[in-house]
């Protein structure tokens, strides 16, 4: 089956000035819902883009054929732009980027439905408050979709059927059917829905869950969708054994995986591509974004981005980890230490006010309060190896590039600019002076 996606329109509805089918919804651009929903559907996909067409071509998965519909003059217009995706041999399943949540089902439904013999197959579900849908509108026999604009005010209230806009055609009657139709109605627009009443033979499946038909034209149901799916998500979880404390004050991103056993405490947000293993204590109060996590971690109060977190690690509170960062298996990182593009090996400890960026640390090495690796000579990043079982001591500045070698000692205060030999003491700070009675000197001088 042949899938064409429409995509071209502005949506000047969302007042913003990117294009509509690109505003995410669960972190993920509304257009890509409907095409990673396509991969188990359609053998063979296309796309129609209009405004903004470079940027929404970046979020296209390899494969898909794209079409340009310069000027935006409506649904069947752009369904034209795309003639010669149309195969009059075959059928083709129209829909549009901004209706994110159809489930495969329903399509494979209304490609199953289409196969009883239809020029057209239509999927419709009945709304309590249809407005801003094309309603259906049944004359004897016939069927037809008539657009909100052009009913008159009662038909607005009293017909609750609603087009979904997912359309299975036969290619010959689509072809046939498009030049046809002309734009006089109140937008000046063709519009694809007038075919409708071009056909003779017009089935139609109605869903029961007329979320999945929501198509997203302002923020208003964009928002209204991402609670729909954070609910939806959560209560998944819930069910799957990962204990969510308040689903109230918790936003977890639809494409995050949880293991069970873990709980997740109020005030965190778990988004993008993370991945969390079993029996973790995640949050409160912690932002996780592309992270992958082992079992039973800790992360407490915490920021993380784009770091891989092994088992048994904890994190925070008050913790900020970058991208690039590697926590290996039973390392700690406490309060407001920053790790940006760094490993830090195994049972090694940084537990309060540092910074590590770029560096390599070995296993089991202590890290003392307030160590900063001097990364960034105002040119470029350099690295900053420390070597396994290595000490520093408190409050030191390793001027990168430096390298610790394995076992040695950095006294606390120390700026270290040299590498220091394995197992040796390194001591960068000025020798103390002790001037006894000096205060009782300077008090009797006054
Ligand atoms: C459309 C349907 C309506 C249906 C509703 C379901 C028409 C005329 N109306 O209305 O019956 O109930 O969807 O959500 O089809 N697009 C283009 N080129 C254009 C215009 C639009 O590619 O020239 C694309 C848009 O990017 C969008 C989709 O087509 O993804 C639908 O357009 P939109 O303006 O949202 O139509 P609705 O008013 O929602
Ligand atoms: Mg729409």
């Amino acid at each position: 089956m042949r899938a064409l996606v429409l995509a071209a329109g502005k949506g000047t509805r969302m007042k913003s000035k990117y294009p509509k089918v690109l505003h995410p919804l669960s972190g993920k651009p509304m257009i890509r819902w409907v095409l990673d929903t396509l991969s188990s559907v359609a053998q063979e996909v296309g796309v129609v883009l209009g405004f903004g067409s470079d940027l929404v071509k970046k979020y296209l998965p390899d494969g898909v054929r794209v079409f340009i519909q310069e000027e935006q003059l409506g649904t069947a217009h752009a369904v034209m732009c795309a003639k010669s995706f149309i195969n009059p041999n075959e059928d083709i399943l129209v829909l549009y980027a901004d209706a994110p949540l159809i489930k495969p089902g329903t399509l494979k439904k209304l490609i199953e439905e289409h196969k009883k013999g239809a020029e057209i197959t239509l999927l419709t579900a009945k709304l309590d408050d249809p407005t801003g849908y094309g309603r259906i509108v049944r004359r004897g026999d016939k069927v037809e979709v008539v657009e909100e604009g052009e009913l008159s005010d009662e038909e607005r209230i009293a017909l609750k059927e609603v087009n979904a806009g997912f359309y299975v055609f036969s290619g010959a009657f689509l072809l046939d059917a498009l030049p046809k139709i002309g734009r006089n109605n109140s937008k000046n627009e063709y519009y694809l829905t007038d075919v409708v009443k071009l056909a003779q033979r017009v089935r139609i499946v109605e869903t029961s869950d007329p979320l999945e038909i929501v198509g997203v034209n302002t923020r208003k149901t964009l928002v209204f969708l991402e609670e729909v799916l954070r609910r939806r998500k959560i209560e998944e979880l819930l069910e799957s054994g990962v204990t969510v404390i308040d689903p109230n004050t918790t936003y977890i991103h639809y494409s995050v995986e949880v293991g069970i056993d873990t709980v997740i405490y109020p005030l965190t947000f778990i988004e993008g591509e993370t991945k969390i293993g079993e029996d973790c204590e995640i949050g409160p109060m912690t932002r996780i974004v592309n992270c992958v996590i082992g079992n039973g971690v800790r992360v407490e109060r915490s920021e993380c981005y784009g770091a891989v977190i092994e088992d048994n690690v904890i994190v925070g509170p008050f913790a900020r980890l970058r991208e690039g960062t590697v926590l290996k298996r039973n390392s700690r990182i406490g309060n407001f230490v920053e790790v940006k593009k760094s490993i830090i090996g195994e049972e090694t400890k940084a537990l309060h006010l540092s910074y590590i960026g770029d560096a390599f640390v070995g296993k089991n090495v202590n890290i003392g309060a307030g160590t900063i690796t001097c990364n960034y000579d105002g040119k470029k990043k350099n690295p900053t190896f420390i070597e396994d079982n290595a000490f520093i001591g408190s409050n030191t500045s390793l001027v990168a590039p430096v390298r610790i070698g394995e076992g040695a000692f950095v006294g606390a205060g120390s700026v270290i600019t040299d590498d220091v030999p394995p197992y040796s003491l390194a001591l960068g700070r000025a020798r103390q002076v002790v001037k006894e009675n000096w205060v009782l000197r300077r008090r009797g001088e006054e």
